[in-house]
């Protein structure tokens, strides 16, 4: 492809993604696949690859463009974020409409009504259409740059349509659908990760990531419901700016009504309590606001918030009830979690007999003891949560909890990580439960597919101690499995070669399979397809691994440590001595090997891909990366700055390409 064809088919591909993002997040009427819509993107990638220069920060490739940044700098806003002043009932509306009268000496205007959606509050800059900056509420006044992580949210367009005004700072709500958000849970559990009590902390939390590969990995999404500053661009009441930042592209909630009187209002606010569990997110109540921009501005705003406008805040879904017992849950990863067994209590028509207490330290916040009268909260689908004591009601036979010294199930100390989060775990990797939840992830389909693998197996091999680590059940023999409960010859047989045909799984699946914290199915593969082996992953150190773009800080401490423990050597040594290939084959090698046998050497600061990545190309290539240049170089590839590498290349006579040069004659060939 020349650059010229180059150049019109990124432009068509980009003008695609952008018009499917726009189908997608602002008409939620999708045109296409998610899978076609990737390979839209791949397509564009890869040509963008090879024509680096042709990239732009707009492009739909460019939403994780970012480098791991430290502290986020502070940015004030040009029209400070207000909050809402609040309405518990239908009379303190009512209240704040003849206070509006009164001021504006009118008595009848229009009001729109709309969803308070439960989410973070968010600035977006954009300047001529093109976003520049996502900055948090902070204290109102000023808050912190977080662009890099804002960019990574699919909803929000990092171009707008036109008519658009030349600088915008739009406003509104970062969130996480429920199902969503419980997905996202499962999966931090199965990766041996701290969940989020709820959709509003998780999407917090997930904004101030301070890896941007991180933060895309989480499902957040955006909706608009106000803005600060518009220039260039007028609208005369909220109806037409909610319409003008649909056509933008900017998704608006649904459910946004135009409303005549405060009393229709009302009626709109019990219509969305009604339905607030038949909405994809949480909402916590209803905005009330005045339509027309100029009686707005007649009215102004105190410093805390605009008296234009009112959220009508709904009922908690909350119960009172008892705290029967506390009871402690291993996890696969040895995470013990408390969960409060309660009293039966119906909660918004669901009975409740169990909830979350997150953490230990959850209950030292909540001085929480057995027997307390407790408010527990229900918000959609989420697990069920303990809110607060009613100590008024206590009768003083409350017990405090013990944090347990020792593991529910296996009787080893737990321990208490701080470096990186605050969980309790169980600090034996042969505890029963661990390995009982490790193995049966390990032979999940995603991972070593191990048919036959299921629950009542495993946990017969661990009950009965046949097998005190992963690696053990290579040593099954027929006669083992058959002495064991339901198990018949033909079943026994099926294992057998159930666990023979797992030996040869790629390497990203057992990567995947030994359940490594942080490492999931996607972290797996990009490990695998770079190191190939595992002896050359067991090598790789933190900064090598973080070099690799979908490797972030956390995941690279967790792999160097996994790797670091004796236990783990053994398990692996075992694997290996077992059979098991321990390989991957590198994907698509589509080219000729136009590298077979040859020693490279990248010396100085690559500018489009990370060192890690140019050396896995090298691979793909047949080549053989290495660290020094010597006479039996074949090729040095300079970036930035090249050091001592490039003099001596140039001393020994070494053939010398930039960065351009290299992937103009390697690269292009491989796609
Ligand atoms: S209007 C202050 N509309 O609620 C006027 N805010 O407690 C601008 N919120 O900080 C906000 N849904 O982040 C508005 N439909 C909605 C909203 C909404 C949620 C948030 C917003 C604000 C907070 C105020």
């Amino acid at each position: 492809m020349d650059r010229a064809e180059a150049r019109k088919t990124i432009e068509q591909l980009r003008e695609a993604l952008l018009q499917h993002d726009y189908l997608y997040y602002v008409l939620a009427q999708p045109e296409i696949t998610d899978t076609d819509y990737d390979k839209k993107l791949r397509e564009l990638e890869n040509i963008e690859k090879q024509f680096p220069d042709l990239i732009v920060p707009d492009s739909p490739t460019q939403r994780v463009g970012g480098m791991l940044v430290g502290a986020f700098p502070s940015v004030p806003h040009r029209s400070p974020m207000l909050s809402l002043t609040n309405a518990y009932n239908e009379n303190e509306v009512l209240e704040w409409d003849d206070r509006l009268r009164k001021a504006l000496g009118i008595t009848e205007f229009n009001y729109v009504t709309e969803p308070k959606i439960d989410g973070v509050s968010l600035s977006l800059i954009y300047e001529n259409g093109v976003l520049v900056r996502g900055v948090t509420r902070g204290d109102g006044d000023t808050g912190e740059d977080i662009t890099l992580t804002v960019r990574t949210i699919r909803s929000i367009p990092l171009r707008l349509r036109p008519p658009f005004p030349t600088f915008f700072d739009v406003r509104g709500e970062v969130y996480m659908d429920r199902k969503d958000f419980a997905r996202m849970n499962t999966q931090l559990e199965k990766q041996g990760e701290e969940s989020f009590a709820n959709p509003r902390n998780a999407a917090a939390g997930s904004l101030r990531q301070k890896d941007p590969a991180v933060a895309a990995s989480r499902p957040l999404r955006f909706l608009v419901h106000s803005f600060g500053v518009a220039e260039g661009l007028n609208w005369a009441n909220h109806y037409d700016f909610l319409k003008a930042c649909t056509v933008m592209g900017l998704p608006v909630p649904p459910y946004n009504q135009r409303c005549d009187t405060v009393m229709e209002c009302m009626r709109h606010c019990r219509f969305l309590e009604r339905e607030r569990d038949s909405l994809a997110y949480d909402i916590d109540g209803a905005v009330l606001k005045v339509n027309d921009f100029r009686l707005r501005e007649r009215t102004g705003s105190t410093h805390k918030s605009p008296r234009w406008a009112i959220a009508y805040k709904f009922a908690a879904q909350q119960g009172l009830t008892q705290i029967l017992d506390i009871k402690a849950s291993v996890g696969r990863t040895g995470t013990i979690t408390p969960v409060a067994k309660l009293k039966p209590v119906s909660v918004g028509g669901v009975t409740i007999s169990s909830a979350t207490l997150h953490n230990f330290d959850e209950i030292k916040r909540l001085g929480v003891k057995i027997g307390d009268p407790v408010i527990v909260q229900r918000a959609g689908d989420v697990i069920p949560k303990v809110l607060k004591v009613v100590e008024e009601q206590r009768t003083g036979k409350e017990k405090v909890f013990q944090v347990p010294e020792e593991c529910p199930v296996c009787d080893s100390p737990i321990a208490k990580e701080k470096e990186i989060e605050v969980a309790y775990r169980c600090t034996n990797p042969g505890c029963p439960a661990q390995l009982m939840r490790g193995l049966l992830h390990y032979a999940s389909r995603e991972a070593m597919d191990i048919d036959g693998m299921g629950e009542a197996l495993v946990n017969q091999l661990v009950e009965r101690k046949m097998i005190r680590d992963i690696a053990d059940i290579y040593s099954l023999t027929k006669k083992d499995i058959s002495r064991l409960e339901l198990y018949a010859d033909k079943r026994t047989d099926n294992l057998l070669k159930a666990l023979q045909r797992s030996k040869t799984r790629a390497l990203s699946r057992l990567l995947f399979g030994l359940g490594i914290r942080h490492v999931g199915e996607k972290a797996a593969y990009v490990l695998a397809q770079q190191y190939r082996t595992m002896p050359a992953l067991m090598e790789a150190t933190e900064p090598q691994l973080r070099a690799i773009h979908e490797v972030g800080p956390v995941m690279a401490k967790s792999l160097v440590s996994y790797f670091g423990f004796p236990t783990t050597r053994t398990v692996l040594n075992k694997l290996r001595r077992a059979g098991l290939t321990m390989e991957e084959k590198v994907a698509e090698v589509k080219g000729p090997q136009l590298l077979a046998g040859k020693t490279v050497v990248f010396t100085g600061e690559l500018e489009s891909m990370s060192r890690s990545e140019a050396e896995a190309k090298v691979r793909q290539l047949g080549g053989n990366p290495t660290g020094s240049v010597s006479a039996k170089t074949d090729l040095v590839v300079t970036g930035n700055a090249p050091g001592s590498k490039f003099t001596k290349a140039r001393k020994l006579g070494v053939k010398v390409l930039t960065e351009k040069e290299f992937l103009a004659k390697y690269d292009g060939q491989q796609n």
